[in-house]
């Protein structure tokens, strides 16, 4: 006997928790891709949405009777019949588990679902360098915009499919009344069938699921440093590497990064010292050996030879100029194109030159999306 008259009770309370974590997990993550100060909030929703779509293809073997994919129903005659049965018949049974739409969508879903958590993770390794996937970075970061495209474009696919759910949840809501926005909430449903049960054991797996997802959000969004956002590059020590570089180029200002710039722009910088940005920088600042071991340091660890993100980014977008500063840089620009000028101007920033004062670490070579802070 079921504990409703009329009603089912379809959805356990872990299964809706999970059910709304899928959905949160996935539009925080599709919003808070727009800005880059969110990478790790976006790293964090994107890895949470992986766990709990792995954890709902698990659940479809091993879950409750109406979450499993053997009541799934997947023939396209019943998919037609669903339709017609629906616009003819405003007041028809439903049935209390999958009807042959959701179970298409719920597939769909977690097909699209997983490429798009399977392609970040590679975008993240390839392209930012850093993540669990940080290894391919080095031979495959020419794919980051392949990869970036069709992880930006399933991403749109799944909101717009979503969206498609919301509005079909609507019209149950409103032009069936059989109450399905609140099946969720409440776990009933006004339908046919039996009461499902679970068993201790899957509620167990099921909240140790719930809070692993809460584990990762906090473990990912606290710190630059887990595994889950660490960067395959070091910091550089140029001291070592080539101190009169460190000691001479440092003095006016912090150490700008040789993979930066490509090396024709390092030798237009060098062989033009003696009017560098309106400084004189003459023998007597920089010796003629320092000069030239300084050029060939650059020129070995210039852009063309590095797999930083904005190394080959910049490179792609000067085709063939060769300027001596960032703020020349297409790349660069439009990717300050939303800053205010006044910003750049302000007491702490003073120039758009000044990298180090928003981008932590620049001068050792760090260049991390999670590492922008804009100071105020
Ligand atoms: C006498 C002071 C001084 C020294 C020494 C100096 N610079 Fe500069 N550099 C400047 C000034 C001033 C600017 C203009 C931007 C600013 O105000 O910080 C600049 C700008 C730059 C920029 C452009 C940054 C950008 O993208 O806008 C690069 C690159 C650069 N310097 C590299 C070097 C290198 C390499 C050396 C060592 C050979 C060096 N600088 C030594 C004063 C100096
Ligand atoms: C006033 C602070 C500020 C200064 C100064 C600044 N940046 Fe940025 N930079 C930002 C912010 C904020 C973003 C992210 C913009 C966004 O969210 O779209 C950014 C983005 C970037 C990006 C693109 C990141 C990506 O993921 O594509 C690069 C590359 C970059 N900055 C390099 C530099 C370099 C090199 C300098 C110095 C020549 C510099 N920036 C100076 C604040 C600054």
């Amino acid at each position: 006997m079921n504990k409703r008259p009329y009603e089912v009770f379809v959805w356990p309370l872990c299964t809706r928790i999970i059910h709304w974590i899928i959905a949160t997990s996935f539009f925080f993550s599709f919003v808070t891709s727009f800005h880059h100060s969110l990478f790790r909030w976006h790293l964090a929703f994107g890895l949470i949405f992986g766990i709990v779509l792995l954890f709902r293809l698990i659940w479809g073997f091993i879950g409750p009777n109406y979450a499993t994919f053997k009541t799934f129903k997947l023939s396209l005659n019943a998919l037609q019949h669903y339709f017609i049965e629906k616009m003819t018949n405003r007041w028809r049974k439903i049935y209390a588990g999958h009807n042959a739409a959701s179970s298409w969508f719920t597939l769909i879903v977690l097909g699209l679902g997983s490429l798009i958590v399977l392609s970040g993770l590679i975008l993240q390794g390839i392209q930012e360098a850093s993540g669990l996937l940080s290894g391919l970075n080095e031979h495959y970061y020419r794919l980051s915009p392949a990869v970036f495209i069709f992880h930006a474009l399933l991403s749109y696919l799944l909101f717009f499919w979503a969206s498609i759910h919301i509005v079909g949840v609507l019209i149950e809501q409103f032009y069936h009344k059989t109450n399905m926005v609140f099946a969720m909430l409440t776990g009933y449903k006004k339908a046919e069938g039996k009461d499902t049960t679970i068993s201790l054991v899957r509620h167990l797996f099921s909240y140790a699921v719930i809070v692993l997802s809460l584990g990762v959000l906090y473990f990912v969004a606290s710190s630059n440093e887990t595994f889950f956002t660490k960067s395959r590059f070091e910091k550089r020590d140029y001291k070592s590497e080539n101190s009169a570089f460190f000691e001479k180029c440092g003095k006016c200002h912090k150490n700008y990064p040789p993979f930066m710039l490509p090396s024709n722009s390092w030798v237009r910088l060098m062989d033009g010292l003696d009017n560098h940005f309106g400084e004189k920088i003459t023998e007597n600042n920089i010796t003629k050996s320092e000069q030239n071991s300084i050029k060939e340091y650059l020129l070995a660890h210039s852009a063309e030879t590095s797999t930083h993100k904005i190394a080959f980014k910049t490179l792609e977008s000067l085709g063939d100029m060769r300027p001596i500063s960032m703020s020349k840089v297409p790349y660069w620009r439009e990717a300050h194109q939303t800053i205010e000028k006044s910003t750049f101007k302000s007491l702490h920033v003073k120039d758009a030159s000044n990298c180090f004062a928003c981008h932590e670490d620049f001068e050792y070579g760090i260049f991390d999306i999670a590492r922008i802070h804009i100071p105020r």
